[in-house]
């Protein structure tokens, strides 16, 4: 990855003359932003691009080339490729479009593969080129005028890549990289982050991601990557709509955005709704030392602009500072009679820029103050070119120990301050809420950071068993289990189930309900009704042998006139489960992240509450924990109007259970409990319904 971002020497393939060439405008860019290194533009037509030696191929050119920057039509790619391996270049940029994203796959693979074979690495093709930093390289067909700074961005659009040129530079946002993955045929995201994790100059990393491919690597870099250095990330295809815009957009598959959120929070990444949002943050982050705790200061000079602060520290997650006694002992020299020191600390409009200045070095001396809020709003008490000189002084002194967000509202003279202390690198907004959001993304990493990582212990878990339970089922051709297998592999995997026994007829039904003891279910056996309710299969509360004769000969009535082919193999007659707290817990092989497992709320109404979170698979009994505490409906296991507390273990305990099945049996597609009745403290769960999906018989064998 060296050679992409640091090369010592750059061809551009397709270099011109004509300035409404892309070629013309890679070179360009590259002499605007003085790259040290040696240029050699490739141009079978001409002798001289820009001032600078043309070669009609790299195999003409004397010396080395590190990177090659391929900007020619898509037919002629792969014999500018193929020239690239035999004359040693170590990484490809292919700019050019008309490959996998317009259904070109076939021709792309044959470039990856001509590339391997020379043990060149691509970026692309479909990308805008490459910016990085640390070589003043911008091999890019952007506007130029990139600033350097400490913030990398990977983007896997182009368009919005390359837009964010010339936003970055009007918003004073200093970059180190910015790189797009177009089509990721060879480099994808994890492959970007292992380099910038690394790069001295990447202080905070954002990422614009419109569909996950290879999601499960991608998660166990961004493990890695989150522990060193803060990450944000946009998705769009957050709608639905959104999505299929995305799918259609990349040619890749946007994840189901559910899914995306929670695996990415697990990861420790902070998620940005806008582009706006994710600028802002970077900006705070890629300067803000860490803070030792949670407990912020707001100081302001107005009320009203406090409470919004206030609100806002609420929304974000931002906690303040509340021990009232410290609060006016810190504040009281400052402090006008008509002010308040609680905090939001008011020093009101009538406060000096010495008031305001004491107050902040206040927050930066007291050692449980962890970070601080400074908000203002012009008065004409206040000289506000004084100001600049009090923020920056402010910045420069907490810098080192303390997080600080400045928010500044009011007129000309306000703004021309918050413009030139953003050039100066100072994180300063115009807007509280968006001071408070960044602060927010702090220290929700931090948080991140401060626990521990999850050392995942696998439970004992008989993979040959389960695969034997499958295989059977496999062998008839069925993709799912019935409900006796599927109470099987429960057994295998310790899954508390209701005691049931499969009777072929209704004397046999009769006698194991008297041994089960009523109240008992009864379940229609067929390996043709999936349904079994919309089948009219189940019967419920059944309490003598009477109730339970008629429910046999209407289960077996309603089924033959719901399928009349159906082979009925009987009836399965379990204990009726008594109620408890229905939850579900499910596994499935995600498209974008692969195994992933859900907790939530679960019976009948799980589809219409949507109240389940997800976490990629395998997890350990931390993460699992996190999982429960993380749906709205917790409180009902913690227990509510004085119930008793819900057995969260025994749940906790299933839930990574079913997380490390998925992982190890790739073959199983689906596994969901639904519902899973959780009871008093101490006395477990049962597991009431289990449904397995799995795929074809040959993987299973
Ligand atoms: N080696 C070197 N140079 C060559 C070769 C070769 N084998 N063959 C042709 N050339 C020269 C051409 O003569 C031409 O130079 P000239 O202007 O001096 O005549 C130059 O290379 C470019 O070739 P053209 O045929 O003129 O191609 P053009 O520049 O019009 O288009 C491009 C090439 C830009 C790669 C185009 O095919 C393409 O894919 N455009 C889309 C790029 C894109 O958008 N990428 C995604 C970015 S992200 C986003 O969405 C913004």
């Amino acid at each position: 990855m060296e050679y992409l971002f640091s090369p010592r020497s750059v061809a551009v393939i397709g270099a011109s003359t004509n300035p409404a060439k892309v070629g013309y405008n890679i070179v360009a860019n590259l002499r605007a932003a003085a790259y040290p290194g040696v240029i050699y533009p490739i141009n079978p037509k001409s002798d001289e691009v820009q001032g600078i030696r043309a070669y009609p191929s790299v195999t003409a050119v004397e010396g080395n080339i590190d990177l090659a920057l391929v900007s020619i039509p898509a037919h002629l790619t792969l014999k500018a490729v193929e020239e690239c391996g035999k004359k040693g270049v170590k990484h490809l940029v292919v700019i050019t479009s008309g490959f996998s994203e317009v259904g070109n796959i076939e021709e792309e693979q044959k470039i990856v593969e001509v590339a391997r074979s020379y043990g060149m690495r691509i970026l692309g093709p479909n990308v805008f080129g490459i910016y990085s930093a640390s070589k003043s390289m911008d091999a890019t067909f952007g506007p130029g005028g990139i600033l350097p700074g400490n913030v990398a961005i990977v983007t896997q659009s182009g368009a919005l890549g390359i837009a964010m040129i010339g936003k970055t530079a009007v918003e004073s946002l200093g970059l180190s990289a910015l790189v797009s993955v177009g089509n990721k045929s060879d480099i994808d995201e994890a492959d970007l982050l292992e380099y910038l994790v690394e790069d001295p100059l990447t202080h905070v990393i954002m990422l614009y991601m419109e569909g996950v491919k290879n999601g499960a690597r991608l998660v166990e870099t961004l493990k890695r990557v989150t522990r060193r250095k803060h990450v944000v990330v946009i998705k769009s295809g957050r709608s639905k709509r959104g999505a299929m815009a995305a799918a259609s957009h990349t040619g890749s598959l946007a994840g189901a955005d559910g899914v995306f959120d929670d695996v990415m929070r697990q990861c420790g990444v902070l998620r940005a709704e806008s582009v706006q949002e994710a600028f802002n943050w970077v900006r705070f982050l890629a300067s803000a030392p860490l803070p030792d705790g949670e407990a912020s200061v707001i100081v302001t000079n107005g009320g009203g602009i406090g409470v919004l602060a206030t609100d806002a520290s609420e929304k974000y997650g931002v906690e303040l500072y509340n021990d009232q006694q410290v609060l006016k002992k810190t504040f009281s020299e400052v402090m006008p009679d008509f002010g308040s020191s609680k905090n939001p600390v008011d020093l009101t409009g009538q406060a000096s820029a010495d008031d305001y200045a004491k107050s902040l070095a206040a927050v930066l001396e007291q050692p449980d103050m962890h970070s601080a809020i400074a908000l203002y709003c012009e008065t004409g008490m206040f000289d506000t070119d004084q100001f600049a000189k009090i923020l920056r002084d402010s910045h420069a002194s907490f810098s080192k120990s303390k997080p600080i967000v400045f928010s500044l509202f009011g007129g000309g003279r306000v703004e021309a301050v918050i413009r030139e202390l953003r050039r100066e690198g100072i994180p300063i907004f115009g807007d509280v809420y968006e001071a408070v959001a960044s602060l927010g993304a702090l220290q929700q990493s931090w948080r991140h950071l401060s626990s521990s990582e999850e050392q995942i212990e696998a439970p004992d878990i008989d993979v040959p068993a389960v695969r034997r339970i499958l295989s059977k089922a496999a062998a008839e051709d069925r993709g799912f289990l019935l409900a006796h297998e599927a109470a099987e592999l429960a057994d295998v995997l310790g899954l508390p189930m209701p005691q049931s026994s499969v009777a072929r007829n209704l004397d046999e039904a009769v006698e194991m309900a008297q041994d089960i003891g009523y109240p008992v279910v009864m379940k229609v056996v067929s390996k043709d009704i999936v349904h079994k309710s919309d089948a009219g299969g189940v019967a419920l509360d059944l309490v003598n042998d009477k109730e339970l004769i008629d429910a046999y000969q209407a289960i077996v009535r309603s089924c033959r006139a719901y399928k009349p082919n159906a082979v009925i193999e009987g009836v399965e007659i379990a204990e009726m489960v008594r109620p408890g707290v229905e939850t579900i817990v499910g596994a499935r092989q995600d498209p974008s992240f692969g195994p992933t497992v859900m907790f939530g709320l679960g019976g009948i109404y799980v589809e219409v509450m949507k109240d389940v979170v997800f976490r990629a698979a395998p997890i350990g009994l931390q993460t699992a924990y996190e999982m429960i505490a993380d749906v709205r409906s917790y409180p009902l296991l913690l227990g509510v109007r004085g119930e008793a507390r819900k057995d969260i273990d025994t749940v906790a305990t299933m839930i990574t259970k079913l997380s490390h099945l998925i992982s190890l049996c790739p073959e199983i597609t689906d596994i969901e409990i639904n519902p899973l009745a959780v009871y008093d403290h101490g006395d477990g769960a049962k597991a009431v319904d289990v449904r397995v999906l799995f795929t074809g018989s040959k993987e299973v064998e």
